[in-house]
C-alpha cells in the first residue's frame, strides 16, 4: 500500500495541528473521506440534485438513479442477490432500531428471551431493553473474559429454544476482538433464533458475505468507511422484512392511501419514508468504490501492522493497560487501553495538544466498563490510511503522559 499517494486523497489529513499535520486515531468513531467521494457528492449537488422517486423531470429523475444505483453497488458489496433487502437508514444505530421496533416489538411476547453480549454498543444495547419491556422478554447477556475478551463458552448455553433473538456485534468498538460469528450464527438458528449483526465496526474493514454468514440483519453506517455522516444501512432477509411493520409512515412508502386505511409499498420503498439522503447514498457508493479499489485484503494488512506496532510498543510502557486480548492477530483495527492513575480525558488531552486524536469515554458501552470494572477509557483506533510514523508519534508522546500529570515514573 502506498500510503503517501492515498493519504493525498484526504485533505483534512494535511489539517495542522500543534505544528505539524493531525495524526487521527479516531477512526472507530468516524472515518475521514477521501476525494473521490467528496468529488462524488459535489457532482451529484452540482449536476444531479432532485427529490428521488418523485416527478418526471430530469433532476428527479437523475436522483432516483443515483439513489437506486447505489443500492447495486451496496448489494455487491454485501453479497446479497436482491436491492428489495437493503434499506436506507441514517446510520448502524437507526437501523437497529428499525428491527427494534419493527420486528422485536412485534413478534416477541412475555417470557421469551432475547440474548446479547456485555461488549454490546448501547445502540445494540437500550434498543433491546426496550423491545424486553414492551414485551415481556427477558433480557440476557452472554458475559466476557476480562483478561482476554473472549465470550465465555458457558454462556452461549443461554442460546436455547426460548431465545428469539440473539443480536451481537461482529467487532467489538472497545474490545476490538475479531472473531468468527458463523458459530454463534449457526447456534441461535438452531434454537431458533433471527440472529442481528452489528456491523459498524466490521464492514469497514472486511469482507462482509451475509449470504455466507447467513446472519437475519446486518446493520452498518456509511460515516464509518469513508462516505458522509447520516446514510446507513439495514439489509434483512427479505421474507423477514414482508412481514414486518413498517418503521416511519409518510410519503414514498405507500401503494395506496385512503381516508381511513393505506396498502404500503412493496420493499425496499416500505421502509424508507419521506425524502431520502440521495447524497448520502452517492457518497456511499463512491466510498465503496475507493474501498475496492485499495482492496480489503490490503486494507487488513495495513491495519493489522499498524496495530501489532501500537500494542508492541504500549506493552513496553509502564503504567498502560490494554483492554481485551493483547494479540495483534485477534484486533481488529482498535485498541482500548488506561493508563494508571489518570483520567482518560486527561490522556486526550495531553494528546490532542500535540496534535493527536484519540477518543476517551465509555464509547457508548458503558455496561462492558461496568462489568470491567473501569468507569472509562482511552481507544486509539486505525484506518488504512494511518502510518507508522503516526503509531511512533502516538507512542512517543503516551509515554510523557503520566510525566506531564506530575508522576516521575
Ligand atoms: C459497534 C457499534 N455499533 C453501533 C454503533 C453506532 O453507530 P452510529 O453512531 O453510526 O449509528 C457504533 C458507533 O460507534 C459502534 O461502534
Amino acid at each position: 500500500m502506498n500510503s503517501e499517494l492515498i493519504r493525498n486523497d484526504f485533505p483534512i489529513l494535511k489539517k495542522e495541528c500543534g505544528g505539524r499535520p493531525i495524526v487521527y486515531l479516531d477512526n472507530a468513531a468516524t472515518s475521514q473521506k477521501p476525494l473521490p467521494v467528496l468529488e462524488a457528492v459535489y457532482e451529484y449537488n452540482t449536476q444531479g440534485n432532485g427529490n428521488p422517486h418523485r416527478g418526471a423531470h430530469v433532476l428527479a429523475i437523475s436522483a432516483s438513479e443515483a439513489y437506486d444505483g447505489s443500492k447495486e453497488i451496496v448489494r455487491r458489496f454485501i453479497n446479497k442477490r436482491s436491492p428489495k433487502e437493503i434499506i436506507y437508514t441514517r446510520n448502524t444505530t437507526e437501523s437497529l432500531n428499525l428491527i427494534a421496533r419493527s420486528y422485536g416489538e412485534t413478534h416477541l411476547k412475555k417470557g421469551d428471551h432475547i440474548v446479547i453480549t456485555i461488549a454490546e454498543h448501547h445502540a445494540n444495547l437500550v434498543t433491546w431493553q426496550r423491545v424486553a419491556q414492551k414485551t415481556g422478554a427477558v433480557l440476557d447477556y452472554i458475559y466476557v473474559d476480562k483478561k482476554t475478551g473472549h465470550f465465555l463458552e458457558k454462556d452461549l448455553e443461554k442460546i436455547n429454544k426460548n431465545v428469539k433473538i440473539v443480536a451481537f456485534a461482529q467487532v467489538s468498538n472497545v474490545l476490538g476482538i475479531e472473531f468468527d460469528p458463523r458459530p454463534l450464527i449457526q447456534r441461535a438458528h438452531e434454537a431458533g433464533a433471527v440472529v442481528v449483526l452489528d456491523g459498524a465496526q466490521s464492514a469497514p474493514h472486511r469482507r462482509v458475505d451475509v449470504q455466507e454468514l447467513d446472519c437475519d440483519f446486518f446493520a452498518f453506517s456509511g460515516h464509518k468507511m469513508c462516505a458522509s455522516g447520516g446514510i446507513g444501512v439495514l439489509y434483512g432477509k427479505e421474507q423477514l422484512l414482508d412481514d414486518m411493520e413498517p418503521f416511519n409512515l409518510g410519503g414514498d412508502m405507500i401503494e395506496e392511501v385512503r381516508e381511513q386505511s393505506t396498502d404500503f409499498a412493496e420493499l425496499p420503498a416500505k421502509f424508507e419514508a419521506g425524502t431520502q439522503n440521495v447524497e448520502g447514498a452517492v457518497s456511499l457508493e463512491a466510498a465503496i468504490r475507493y474501498l475496492n479499489e485499495i482492496g480489503f485484503d490490503e486494507i487488513q494488512k495495513q491495519e493489522r501492522k499498524l496495530v501489532t506496532q501500537a500494542i508492541q510498543g504500549m506493552q513496553q510502557i509502564p503504567h498502560i493497560r490494554i483492554i481485551g486480548t493483547e494479540n495483534p492477530e485477534e484486533k481488529e483495527g482498535l485498541v482500548s487501553f488506561t493508563v494508571d492513575d489518570v483520567h482518560p480525558h486527561d490522556v486526550a488531552e495531553i494528546l490532542s495538544a500535540v496534535g493527536i486524536c484519540i477518543r476517551t469515554g465509555h464509547h457508548c458501552a458503558q455496561p462492558l466498563h461496568t462489568y470491567l470494572g473501569i468507569y472509562a477509557s482511552c481507544r486509539a483506533s486505525f484506518y488504512f490510511y494511518n502510518t507508522e510514523e503516526e503509531v511512533q508519534y502516538f507512542l512517543k508522546h503516551l509515554r510523557t503522559v503520566r510525566s506531564v500529570m506530575g508522576y516521575d515514573d
